[in-house]
């Protein structure tokens, strides 16, 4: 009789149950009045009297644990869709948020720096990035030979014609020059390259940004006035500004154009090299030369012009100290970028 309790228990915990016949099979195997437990039940009364109450005592955990599994079952079928509980998604949670991309820092300076000149009337002109001599340094009073082109390391392309990678975007004014006649009032956003050695502060690739209004008149303190609106848009109201007399071969009088350093808030730091102020662009008033270089009058015409590199205003805007970090696409740097967009 034990033996048979032991054997129908593994029964019942391994019979297999797949769905709702299965399930009835096993009822009426096991549990049913006519079932395997029913028939043990049965044979009780032939068991010694000594050993009845044990034996009594296992057949009634037979049968509960039998109907415990039928139950478990029952409900298990009941719900037959129903994943496990592990699996379960809650549909009530809000969407995962999609992660979107960043503008690029200087995307976002260039942007910055359109929009501000836009307002006040530039147009947007382009060139091509492989230059030949007049327009890179010819047409801008470089002469052949001339110490000047020294102040800019060039990367050739080819000797005879000489054509190079356009080592500012000076070159710009020159082809917009020669192709429209005045009032001409432009910007020119571009890549330029010089042969420098990179680290922080320096690189061979980098952006400018370029402005030039010619027209009858022009005054140097138009070319202030329109720098202080400028860089007051750029970066605040409180921003100062100074003009310190420089060289180029293309303009007269040349001006370095300075601000108050951004990082330190003038109060001396690495960027300002402790002094409060930062070299932020070059510029002056067209040399008349070049103006007739383009076929515009210089005795009816004057014009100004200014150049600057985007990467160092990102750099004062966003408080950025190393100018690789542009060019490296690490995605913890750009996507810092996100709340500016
Ligand atoms: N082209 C000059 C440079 O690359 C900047 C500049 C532009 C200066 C226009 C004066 C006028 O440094």
């Amino acid at each position: 009789m034990l033996e048979q309790i032991k054997k129908l228990s593994t029964e019942i915990t391994h019979y297999p149950v797949q769905n709702q016949e299965d399930l009835e099979a096993f009822r009426l195997k096991f549990i049913s009045r006519k079932g395997a437990i029913a028939a043990l039940f049965a044979e009780l009364k032939q068991v010694a009297p000594a050993e009845k109450k044990t034996i009594g005592k296992l057949l009634n955990e037979l049968k509960d644990s039998a109907q415990e599994r039928y139950k478990a079952l029952a409900i298990q079928l009941s719900q037959p869709h129903e994943k496990p509980a592990q699996h379960t998604e809650d549909l009530t949670l809000p969407p995962a948020t999609a992660t979107l991309g960043t503008l690029h820092p200087l995307t976002l300076v260039k942007t910055k720096i359109i929009d501000l000149f836009e307002r006040i009337g530039f147009s947007m002109a382009a060139g091509p990035e492989i230059e030949d001599d007049w327009h890179n340094f010819g047409a801008l009073n470089f002469p052949p030979n001339h110490p000047a082109r020294d102040m800019l390391d060039t990367f050739f392309v080819s000797q005879d014609p000489a054509m190079m990678l356009r080592t500012h975007t000076t070159s710009i004014q020159v082809r917009v020059a020669e192709q429209q006649p005045p009032p001409i009032r432009t910007i020119a956003i571009g890549r330029v390259y010089r042969h420098e050695t990179i680290s922080a502060r320096a690189h061979c690739i980098f952006h400018q940004v370029e402005g030039f209004y010619i027209n009858h008149h022009v005054s140097f303190v138009e070319l202030k006035e329109t720098l202080h609106y400028f860089l007051r848009g750029l970066f605040g109201q409180d921003i100062k500004v100074r003009l310190r007399p420089s060289y180029f071969p293309f303009t007269e009088p040349s001006a370095e154009v300075d601000i108050s350093c951004q990082v330190c808030n003038s109060q001396g730091c690495n960027l300002c090299k402790y002094t409060g102020w930062v070299e932020i662009m070059g510029a002056g008033m067209i040399d008349p030369e070049v103006l007739s270089n383009c076929h515009i009058d210089p005795e009816h015409y004057t014009g100004f012009a200014f150049g600057m590199g985007i990467e160092r205003i990102a750099m004062l805007l966003y408080q950025i100290n190393d100018l690789r970090l542009f060019t490296e696409n690490d995605i913890r740097f750009l996507k810092q970028f996100a709340a500016y967009a």
